[in-house]
């Protein structure tokens, strides 16, 4: 990836906010630890002095000056390098005992020089003074050792911060380098599908995280669309084959024409036949286009609520006499149920059960007889035009709902095998649910739809 690119993308802006969150709040973390550890290693300093003094203090008899002398001198002998010093003398300057040269007052622990102790290295001292028995006494000792302490946390502090600092910039870009990967990789697999690479899913890890969910979704997205690019190219396909047959047959009934004319003889007959021909293969045209305009959804906004019932009677009232003529019989029936709700077209839904009708007069012998009903069950409603004709077999349920399918035994049948197409159109429409089952002999089409949640 360019790398100007890299600094504008999601992942490394996060990694970069993450690393800087991280940063802060450790080194805010180690600044108030050495705060607060310096205090206590100066307070425990100062808590020596003190002490010392007191057991000098108390350990003292009043009137034992040689004790205390002698004490002194072996605490100062005792003491290498000055750490501690020790003063005692009398108030005109005179030094009795100790390791320092020279007496400094000091109210409560105080801060001093070597030179205030007349002492030659250039240390410091936390000192505490007082009278004892007449004499003056000083405690104090170097600061050297807890300054260097002091100095040692506050490096290994500071080392600290920097590795963590370090860590967390190379881990953020290390992070954010692995995200954007992955993220490219989707942009990759896109970009190769735009390219016409249909069949091409972007990569899953398999940790099932929120990459890897999106990723699944794209996929599921992908999957989709070229079922439906691929039920498209198919649709097209077949129906520039099926339609080849009709056009053929007009180009032939036109030869005919040419010729006949010709040869002097009467042409009226075959414009005739080209007429239906063409009618023929208009109406096949303008039922194609409806079922497109069905399946896309525009007439949802359409919808109100209606009830079957009346749809199916009056279908079945409209398609007696029609049966009649070709001596067949139409029966409706309806479940003691007052209404059959359903929300949806009332033109559309007329048709799909006009059709279903149509299928059963045209492609059912004389003395067929035509069963339209309606019934709730199990908290649905179901309903069904049966008939007892010559029935669909099992393994031709599923196509005679495709475009222009029609069996071998209705070639002679009036139709185009788009009448199944529509059916399945406007259910689909509807979220009907429609199947075909064996009626022996005969067969049943069952309309379903829930009687509570209707789709909107
Ligand atoms: N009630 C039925 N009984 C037997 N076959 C049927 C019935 N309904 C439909 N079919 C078969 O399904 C095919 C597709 O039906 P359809 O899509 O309506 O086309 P069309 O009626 O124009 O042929 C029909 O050609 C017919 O072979
Ligand atoms: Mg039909």
């Amino acid at each position: 990836m360019h790398p100007a690119r890299f600094w504008r993308s999601t992942p490394f802006r996060l990694a970069v906010a993450y690393a800087f969150l991280f940063v802060t709040s450790s080194l805010l973390v180690y600044s108030v630890t050495y705060v607060l550890l310096r205090k206590e290693v100066y307070a425990a300093l100062d808590a020596s002095v003190e002490e010392t003094y007191s057991v000098l203090q108390s350990t003292y008899s009043p009137g034992d000056v040689a004790d205390l002398l002698k004490t002194l001198e072996t605490f100062s002998r005792l003491e290498k390098g000055d750490m501690r010093v020790f003063y005692l003398g009398t108030p005109d300057g005179r030094r009795l005992a100790g390791n320092a040269g020279a007496f400094k007052n000091a109210k409560g622990v105080e801060t001093v020089t070597a030179a205030d102790l007349g002492l030659s290295t250039d240390d410091r001292f936390r000192i505490v003074t007082g009278m004892l028995d007449g004499n003056r006494l000083l405690v104090g000792q170097s600061l050297e050792a807890t300054e260097d302490l002091a100095q040692i946390i506050f490096s290994s502090f500071a080392w600290m911060s920097f590795a963590t600092s370090l860590l967390a910039v190379a881990a953020g870009i290390y992070l954010g380098l692995r995200a954007q990967k992955r993220i490219d990789a989707i942009a990759q697999t896109m970009n190769e599908i735009s390219d016409g690479h249909l069949a091409r899913r972007v990569h899953l890890t398999g940790r099932g995280d929120d990459i890897d969910v999106i990723s699944g979704q794209i996929n599921a997205a992908l999957d989709r669309l070229s079922d439906l690019m691929e039920g498209m190219r198919r649709v097209s396909a077949d129906i520039a084959h099926d339609l080849k047959t009709p056009l053929n047959r007009l180009k032939l009934i036109l030869e005919d024409a040419a010729i006949r004319e010709n040869s002097g003889n009467p042409v009226g007959q075959q414009l005739q036949e080209a007429l239906e021909e063409s009618d023929h293969i208009n109406a096949t045209f303008e039922a194609l286009l409806r079922i497109s305009q069905i399946e896309a959804g525009a007439r949802k906004s359409r919808f109100t609520t209606l009830d079957m019932k009346h749809i199916f009677e009056n279908v079945a009232d409209i398609f007696a006499g029609v049966a009649e003529d070709n001596s067949q019989s139409i029966v409706f029936s309806a479940d003691a149920e007052a209404s059959f709700p359903i929300e949806g077209d009332k033109e559309l839904l007329t048709q799909l059960v006009v059709n279903l009708v149509e299928n059963a007069i045209n492609h059912c012998p004389a003395r067929t007889r035509i069963t339209l009903s309606v019934r709730r069950l199990d908290g649905r409603y179901v309903a069904a035009v049966e008939d007892n004709g010559p029935g669909i077999e099992e393994g031709e349920r599923d196509k005679v709902f495709r475009r222009l399918y029609r069996l071998d035994k209705s070639r002679n049948s009036p139709g185009n095998g788009l009448g199944l197409s529509m059916v399945k159109a406007i259910a689909d429409l509807h979220g009907l649910t429609v199947t075909i089952e064996d009626c022996n002999p005969g067969a049943r089409f069952l309309i379903v739809w829930s009687g509570r949640s209707q789709p909107n």
